[in-house]
């Protein structure tokens, strides 16, 4: 009768186990059925990594102005940002419209990314802005796309590149006819400037140059550096189960495709070992796609070990100084050839 009892109490203890294992193995495998039948599912895992609300960022000590934009129901944050040499004696914030009426300060539309970090935006905003060996002049002109930070609305791919025309076409309004406007796209921004590039492109208009700053590759490839359930599912479900997902939800935002697709000069800047923490940063493997299909693009490599995320959050202030020498170099000679 031991043997009975042990049975039965293998049973009690078996039992509770292959159940839930069952479940699992259920579960795991309904999933990606669920999620196929009901794309609007995905949005629910996807769109929290995407819509990040940032508060505008304290840029009181640069020369900057915000204001509004309607586009359709929603209304777009955008900001303003002049050099200094552009004011009248004593002025100290920029009045925008008199800056955007000079066709002498070029338009650099800036693309930020999904964690708009607003240090590093000034800092780009004083790297540029201060520079006298870009001589040609600059003004900035950033905003927030739809579910952004203080623009409302609802993040997806063809909201993010409906705002950024209704902004390029604001600025072609209102900006003096020949000023020159270049797009400046950092992380997540690459997948929307590149995409609206290519828009207005096929629309006849004129992006001067594009330049990729630790550029974004595609959506997927996000997903998949930060959940290893995507990893997994990835390999094991058919090739185009994902994109054409991404695609129904409409945050299927593809850096790689569109930058193939245009022929604007294009600058790409990375830190050596981006797309080894990142991975969802590969300026590579970007680059290489892209080349098979056109040629004005550079690539710029930051060799810098501890360098994690271009351009250096982790570096130290001398090393940050000499980056953004070499970086200011860079955009000087792209800019001016
Ligand atoms: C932007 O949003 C923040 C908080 O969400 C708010 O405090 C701030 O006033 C807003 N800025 C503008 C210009 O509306
Ligand atoms: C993005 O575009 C590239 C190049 O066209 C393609 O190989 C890749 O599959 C696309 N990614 C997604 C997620 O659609």
């Amino acid at each position: 009768s031991t043997a009975m009892k042990n049975e039965k109490l293998f049973m009690i203890l078996a039992y509770p186990i292959i159940i839930l294992v069952a479940l699992v193995a259920v579960a795991f495998l309904a999933s990606p059925i669920v999620l196929y039948t009901f794309p609007q599912m995905h949005k629910f895992f996807i769109a929290h990594s995407l819509m990040i609300t940032p508060p505008i960022e304290d840029i009181a000590d640069l020369h900057s102005g915000s204001f509004f934009i309607s586009v359709g129901s929603s209304t777009l944050a955008v900001w303003h940002i002049a050099p200094k040499i552009a004011l009248e004696a004593g002025q100290h914030k920029a009045p925008f419209w008199k800056v955007l009426g000079k066709k002498d300060y070029r338009i650099v539309m800036y693309f930020h990314s999904r964690e708009r970090d607003p240090p590093m935006f000034s800092s780009f905003c004083r790297m540029l802005l201060n520079d006298k060996r870009v001589e040609d002049r600059i003004q900035i002109i950033s905003f927030d796309y739809k579910g952004f930070g203080n623009s409302s609305g609802e993040t997806t791919q063809s909201g993010a590149i409906e705002d950024t025309l209704s902004v390029y076409y604001w600025l072609r309004r209102n900006a003096h006819p020949e000023t020159e406007i270049h797009f400046w796209s950092h992380g997540l921004g690459a997948g929307i400037a590149s995409a609206t590039a290519q828009r207005l492109i096929t629309d006849g208009e004129e992006v001067k140059s594009l330049v990729l700053e630790a550029p974004f590759y595609d959506t997927l490839t996000m997903l998949k550096s930060s959940s290893w359930i995507v990893r997994l599912y990835d390999k094991i479900l058919y090739k185009s189960f994902f994109p054409e997902s991404l695609k129904i939800i409409d945050l299927n935002f593809n850096t790689t495709m569109s930058i193939s697709k245009i022929d604007v000069p294009t600058l790409v800047l990375s830190g050596e070992h981006d797309d080894k923490f990142k991975t969802e940063i590969n300026a590579r493997e970007l680059v290489r796609v892209a080349r098979r299909h056109r040629d004005f693009l550079f690539h710029i490599e930051w060799r810098c070990p501890k360098i994690t995320h271009w351009p250096g959050q982790q570096a130290s202030n001398d090393e940050m100084k000499q980056i953004l020498n070499g970086f200011r170099s860079a955009t000087a000679i792209f800019w001016n050839p």
